[in-house]
């Protein structure tokens, strides 16, 4: 049993107080990680381990109960076969989006070591200089997430070229989500191995799907990393995230994880009785919330705490990530009254 309450939550053992942690909570928002950027790019930042360990650590300064791995859900991509950049004002660009099956059948199945032996040299030293402070999250992308990236070649509001070829030819978008599903089964397994003392799988856009199409197209996929993290002894605790996710939350959880992420669109206390109290639950405060007065805010932390009643399973954490402009003090004020509040 671990003295972590992060990781106590995670597997609903009982904790002092609720653990909380921020998605996003390296980034934009804080002037150090601001400073860090002018002087190199965010592919830099995440593939020099000194310099992704620098920036992991920078957000422990508010209290947080985790530490998450710096990297991105993109960088796996591009040892597959699929180069990117992170355009300035655009986002991520990938260079050649998939557009044939003779480019799914070119994406290679590498193994973690080949291409991405940088974020696990990062695990390890963040490991080491933590040194036992709080515990640390790694994390992928999950396979339809990364396939909207490849698809549409960036970001996208109606994922049109991502389901005509899911809908249009099922065998090739199986294929193609089968080498996502095992390049992040082995990356997350990887990432345990060198360190990381949970894993998220981010599967930020999956709420554009309707639940039998989650069934049918991206279910099994997820299953196949899900369902081999889950196996793992001694546990790790495994996080399944997604937003938009209102009427997929028993199918997710069906897949897998020990935790299940809510966004703030789904109530806490329903979603939570929805995916079943035997597991545990993160979230859920709307990320635009932290931009209002101390007062609301609070509000709306006590409402969060409130609907988890006190339940062993909750991590406090926003809905998705924080935003760049949201001010670190309240950021901070959230961190302390969480930790503060007795119902
Ligand atoms: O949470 C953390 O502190 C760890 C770091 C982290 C990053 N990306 C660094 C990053 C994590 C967990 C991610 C995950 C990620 N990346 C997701 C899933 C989470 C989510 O928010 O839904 C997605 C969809 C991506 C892809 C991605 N990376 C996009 C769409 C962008 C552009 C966003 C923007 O606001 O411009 C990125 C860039 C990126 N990755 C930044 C950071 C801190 C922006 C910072 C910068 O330009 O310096």
């Amino acid at each position: 049993m671990s003295n972590f309450r992060f990781l106590r939550a995670c597997m609903r053992q009982s904790v002092d107080v609720t653990p909380v942690w921020f998605m996003r909570q390296a980034g934009r928002y804080m002037p150090e990680y601001r400073a860090l950027r002018e002087k190199h790019t965010l592919l830099e930042l995440c593939k020099k381990p000194e310099l992704a360990c620098e920036v992991t650590l920078q957000p422990l300064r508010l209290g947080v109960d985790a530490a998450i791995l710096f990297a991105d859900i993109l960088l796996p991509l591009e040892p597959m076969g699929a180069p990117f950049e992170f355009a300035k004002g655009e986002g991520p660009v990938v260079h050649s989006p998939i557009a044939s099956r003779a480019q799914i059948d070119a994406l290679r199945v590498i193994e973690p070591q080949e291409g991405l032996g940088y974020v696990l040299d990062a695990v390890r030293m963040i490991r080491r200089e933590l040194a036992g402070r709080v515990p640390l999250i790694g994390f992928a992308g999950a396979p339809f997430t990364l396939a909207s990236y490849l698809i549409e070649g960036g970001k996208s509001t109606h994922f049109t070229k991502t389901k005509k070829l899911m809908y249009g030819d099922p065998e090739s978008w199986h294929a193609l989500m089968g080498k996502l599903a095992e390049v992040v089964r082995r990356y997350l397994r990887a990432q345990i191995e060198a360190g990381a003392q949970c894993v998220q799988l981010f599967d930020s856009w999956v709420g554009q799907l309707s639940p039998d199409d989650y069934a049918e197209y991206v279910q099994p996929h997820v299953k196949h990393i899900l369902g081999d993290l889950m196996a793992l002894s001694p546990a790790v605790p495994v996080i399944h995230f997604g937003t938009g996710t209102h009427s997929l939350l028993e199918l997710q959880r069906d897949a897998g994880g020990h935790v299940i992420g809510l966004d703030w669109r789904t109530p806490l206390a329903d979603g939570w009785a929805r995916v079943g109290h035997d597991r545990a639950v993160q979230g859920n405060l709307d990320p635009t919330v932290l931009f209002a007065p101390l007062d609301v805010v609070k509000k709306h932390v006590r409402r969060v705490l409130d609907a988890a009643g006190g339940r062993p399973g909750h991590v406090f954490n926003l809905g998705h990530g924080i935003l760049p402009e949201t001010p670190v003090d309240v950021v901070k004020a959230v961190t302390d009254f969480v930790h503060e509040y007795r119902a």
